[in-house]
């Protein structure tokens, strides 16, 4: 499993989903606007409440990765979503992936979150390696890659389907002796 996660980190906090986010979850969801909650996070209100009691929970209990909220420390609102999936413990290594609600963009969150998560995930996560993936058709994605300090890995090719098409995505990684380039002293 992974420990709880709180992460303050200039304007934001960074913080597993909670009950307390059942309003602003609800009126997303109701919304049908889903740009700044995780994948699988639940298509309906009435799903939501199991969703943020249980669900987001047992993902971080059974070590397979966490759903976390970005928050805007001093209002509380929800800005954005990150994570870590496809976990595996005993390697130390996890991918990350980000979204920041479409009306929130460009203020720096993702970048501020990825940095912070990736420190976390390398110092009290115990993990060894974060990958990050990014589509070459995603300048943003990949700008906040390299801003956060992800280093470029290569391209993996025709690697993403999204059903229809297939497509190619830069490859990222940060690991444990990349953080002292962050200023982080383990
Ligand atoms: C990718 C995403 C998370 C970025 O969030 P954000 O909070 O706006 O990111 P930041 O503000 O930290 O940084 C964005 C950077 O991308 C740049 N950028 C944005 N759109 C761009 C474009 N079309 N071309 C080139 N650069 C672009 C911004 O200028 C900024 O770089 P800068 O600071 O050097 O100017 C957001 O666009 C998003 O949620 N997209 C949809 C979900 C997604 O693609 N997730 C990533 C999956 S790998």
């Amino acid at each position: 499993m992974f420990p709880p996660v709180k992460i303050v980190t200039g304007a934001l906090l960074i913080r597993e989903f909670a009950p307390q986010d059942a309003a602003q979850v609800t009126a997303f969801v109701t919304a049908g606007d889903r740009t700044a909650l995780p994948p699988g996070a639940p298509a309906s209100a009435a799903d939501v409440n199991p969703w943020l009691t249980s669900t987001v929970h047992q993902r971080r209990m059974d070590g397979d990765g966490v759903h976390l909220a970005i928050v805007r420390e001093h209002t509380g609102e929800i800005v954005g979503s990150i994570g870590l999936r496809d976990a595996d413990l005993a390697a130390g290594r996890a991918e990350i992936g980000y979204g920041i609600h479409a009306t929130r963009r460009g203020q720096g969150f993702a970048t501020e979150a990825a940095r912070a998560v990736a420190r976390w995930a390398l110092t009290e996560g115990g993990l060894r390696r974060i990958a990050l993936h990014a589509r070459l058709d995603n300048p943003a994605s990949i700008r906040v890659a390299e801003k956060a300090g992800y280093r470029r890995e290569g391209t993996l090719r025709q690697a993403d389907w999204d059903g229809r098409t297939a497509h190619d995505l830069a490859a990222f990684s940060m690991i444990t002796t990349d953080l002292p380039d962050l200023g982080v002293t383990r």
